[in-house]
């Protein structure tokens, strides 16, 4: 494993910035590329901080098939973990050609440029948000896809196009056929624990850790709680919430699962990457208060159009076939949410 080459696109966001200390922690080399449309370099810098090691970074846009060539020219690169997308549910619906442009051509324009340089192994960052209204609590992956906005149908066709670009090496009998991950991420919260690194939304967040943690060091004046009429204990929203260090691990463990026993023949996998247990929201309030020792001021609002009552993952075959499972708990990924917030109070801006 030690000295082999991943490509990251979008290393410099929330989760790319994680997974590229767990990669160097593990031996690898790194090399980044982003545009940084959601995210800054500096969470790179971090990144060499935390693990005393570096890491190659060039700024550019996936779409850009010439610069992308450059880098499969000018690295020995043996496998690419794709985070590069935009990803705001609202957005997208406002915006569905620049979700689909991003999303979609630009992995395209990454699998091309992948191919013509034999590079076949590739992890994808799908979500939890393909499944339809049809698949039931916990989520197995072979459950009905059906996603019900722009941002959602770009992850769903992305994964259309990988698992035809898998099918057609099968038909072919290729000899390096193409060695793909679907990871289905449910919600990831929390930081690193140094406090180090973390997630800086732009603007106000939508999601809810961020808003929360926003309220408790006193930028946001109430959180809403969008619904305390579903059909769960508390009437209020159930999700899968997943520390994101769990979530980058379990891209580590793919790296190894793509080269072994289960993909010696190619092939194209779905894998949810989530804990298996569901937390309410008002679950979430009250972990932050015990943790924290803030109050959080929140009124009950109207649901949120779009929004599930429940959903949670079924992690087993992540387990099966990755060897991956979290270790880490509610309490951790709230105290380190709060860690870096307080440590950060503007993200990455000085
Ligand atoms: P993020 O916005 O923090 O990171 C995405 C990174 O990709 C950013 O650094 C951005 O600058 C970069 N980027 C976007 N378009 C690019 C392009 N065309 N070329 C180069 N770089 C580009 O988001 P994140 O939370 O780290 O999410 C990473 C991936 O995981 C995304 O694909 C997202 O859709 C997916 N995902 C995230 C979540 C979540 O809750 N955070 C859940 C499910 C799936
Ligand atoms: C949202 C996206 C989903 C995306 C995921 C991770 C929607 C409809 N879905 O999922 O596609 O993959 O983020 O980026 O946007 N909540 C509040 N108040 C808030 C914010 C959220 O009560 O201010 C509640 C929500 O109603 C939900 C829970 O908190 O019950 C989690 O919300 P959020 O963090 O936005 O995640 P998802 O809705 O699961």
């Amino acid at each position: 494993m030690a000295n082999k080459t991943i490509l990251v696109t979008g290393g410099a966001g929330y989760i790319g910035s994680h997974a590229c200390v767990e990669l160097l922690e593990a031996g690898f080399q790194v090399v980044v590329v982003d545009n940084l449309v959601n995210s800054k370099a500096e969470s790179l810098a971090r990144v060499e901080k935390i693990t005393g090691k570096s890491l190659v970074f060039k700024h550019l846009d996936i779409r850009d098939k010439a610069a992308l060539q450059q880098v499969f020219a000018d690295y020995p690169i043996s496998a690419v973990i794709h985070f590069a997308g935009l990803k705001a549910v609202g957005e997208s619906c406002q915006q569905p050609l620049n979700y689909y442009h991003n999303n979609v051509y630009g992995t395209l324009v990454l699998t091309e440029v992948m191919q013509a340089a034999n590079v076949k192994q590739l992890i994808f960052s799908s979500s939890a948000t393909v499944y339809g209204a049809d698949a039931c609590n916990p989520y197995t992956e072979d459950m009905p896809l059906g996603a019900i906005n722009p941002y959602g149908r770009s992850k769903a066709m992305v994964e259309d196009i990988l698992r035809d670009l898998s099918e057609a090496d099968r038909l072919n009998q290729s000899t390096n056929p193409w060695k793909i991950a679907l990871l289905r991420y449910f919600n990831p919260i929390g930081a690193h624990s140094s406090g180090l690194i973390g997630e800086d939304p732009n603007g106000i967040p939508n999601n809810l850790l961020p808003y929360v943690s926003q309220v408790a060091i006193g930028k946001l004046a109430q959180l809403s709680v969008f619904g305390d009429d579903y059909p769960t204990p508390d009437g209020t929203g159930i999700r899968d919430y997943i520390h994101v260090v769990d979530l980058v691990k379990g891209h580590i463990k793919a790296i190894d699962t793509l080269a072994g026993e289960v993909f010696a023949q190619g092939g194209c996998k779905a894998y949810n990457l989530g804990t298996g247990q569901g937390y309410s929201v008002l679950d979430i309030v009250n972990a932050f208060e015990r943790v924290t020792g803030r109050t959080i001021n929140y009124k009950i609002a109207p649901r949120r159009a779009g929004d599930l009552a429940e959903c949670f993952a079924n992690p087993a075959l992540a387990l099966e076939e990755l060897g991956w499972q979290v270790e880490k708990g509610l309490d951790d990924m709230v105290a380190d949410t709060w860690h870096w917030q307080s440590n950060n109070p503007n993200g990455y801006e000085a």
